[in-house]
């Protein structure tokens, strides 16, 4: 195995002021001063972020523009690239990884993240590393389903749930996500044909929770060999989710699939505040008779997003991860992330904790 070189040169947030990037470039700023770069498509906003951050370098970027991505990449020595924002294709991840660029990406759509993996070797020739499935789901699921799946001994089956607040400022580039994902049709839908759960989350009771096309079940289906694997949603609001699932079923989110009236959607979604901050992400695995589940909950799962990133970046700048491409449940290294999170005021629910708590 091949071990990353240490990131040095400068760390690119591009999307470095939206709702998860934010998070990113005032942790990381906070760690390695002077070294952080904040992007996006707006200069003024990004140098207004690197100035209050103490840092003084900004940059426009357009991830739709590849040619123009590497000429930043080399014009300000980066060393390892956030991407907190959804990008066209695997462009982006081809130009850093080739470049020798670290990539850290928050994505969450199985269909790119499956388009990096394939860059696994490119990388790993390169000494370069990128760590995918960043984030809360993807991200934390991960890591929550392995620590399941080993609990039973190797699950047949993984159950993953999470709950998100309908009352949090999500991104517009996160809602434009989620309103995509309701527009899928379920014939074409990943788990399309398996149904909705009633699980407990802690600090919610019992929920029902809808199959959602989140990349981490496709992932972990690979990463653990894990035959079934499906993800589930609800909102913290029941009356929401209700509806919300009630119109998908009934196709109301078909006209959604043209762009304008996906930007439409996506604009009266981010202003809809019903509920409150809070998140929680459950994985339960199944093998056997046996049965494991655990949970984290917390507030504000954009915030949380970037403190993985952050968390997960780090371990790049200080060295020991492997190069090549991983999600992050395949990275040891980082195993313990859900309990480090712990001083933001997230908490691990084992399965101890779970029990005593239904
Ligand atoms: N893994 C997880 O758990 C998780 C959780 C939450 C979100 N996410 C993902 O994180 C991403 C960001 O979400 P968010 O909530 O932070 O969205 P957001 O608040 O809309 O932030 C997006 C950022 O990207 C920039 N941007 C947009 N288009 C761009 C382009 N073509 N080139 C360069 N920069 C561009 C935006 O600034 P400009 O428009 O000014 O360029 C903004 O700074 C989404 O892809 C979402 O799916 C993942």
């Amino acid at each position: 195995m091949t071990t990353a070189k240490c990131g040095g040169g400068a760390v690119l947030v591009v999307g470095g002021y939206g709702a998860v990037g934010v998070t990113v470039t005032r942790t990381l700023a906070g760690w390695f001063p002077d070294r952080i770069v904040p992007a996006g498509r707006d200069l003024a906003r990004a140098r207004r972020l690197a100035s209050e951050v103490g840092s003084g370098r900004a940059a426009r970027v357009d991830v739709a523009d590849s040619p123009g991505f590497a000429r930043v990449l080399e014009d300000n020595r980066v060393g390892v690239v956030v991407l907190c924002v959804e990008p066209p294709d695997a462009a982006i991840a081809r130009a850093c990884l080739a470049g020798g660029v670290h990539l850290v990406d928050v994505g969450a759509s199985h269909h790119l993240l499956a388009q990096v993996d394939a860059l696994g070797e490119q990388a790993a020739a390169r000494g370069a590393t990128a760590v995918l499935s960043v984030g809360v789901a993807p991200g934390l699921t991960n890591q929550l389903a392995r620590r399941a799946h080993e609990e039973v001994g190797g699950a047949d089956r993984l159950d993953v749930t999470v709950l998100l607040g309908s009352g949090e400022s999500h991104g517009a580039d996160a809602v434009r996500w989620t309103v995509a994902q309701l527009a899928v049709p379920a014939e074409r839908r990943a788990g399309g044909g398996t149904r909705p759960r009633r699980v407990a989350l802690p600090g919610y009771g019992i929920r029902t929770a809808h199959p959602f096309p989140f990349s981490d079940q496709h992932t972990l289906r690979r990463t653990l060999g894990v035959p079934e694997v499906t993800t589930r949603m609800c909102l913290d609001s029941a009356p929401l989710t209700a509806a919300l699932f009630g119109l998908r079923r009934a196709g109301a989110f078909r006209a959604a699939r043209n762009s304008y009236a996906r930007r439409v959607l996506t604009s009266a979604l981010t202003r809809v505040h019903l509920g409150g901050e809070g998140f929680a992400v459950r994985a339960d695995a199944f093998g056997g008779d046996r049965h494991a589940a655990y949970a984290l909950t917390g507030s504000a799962q954009s915030r949380v997003t970037g403190l993985v990133a952050a968390h997960v970046t780090r371990r790049l700048l200080t060295g020991g991860l492997p190069a090549g491409v991983h999600h992050l449940d395949q990275l040891r290294d980082l195993a313990s992330l859900p309990e480090n999170l712990s001083r933001y005021g997230t908490t691990l629910w084992t399965p101890d904790a779970l029990q005593a708590a239904s």
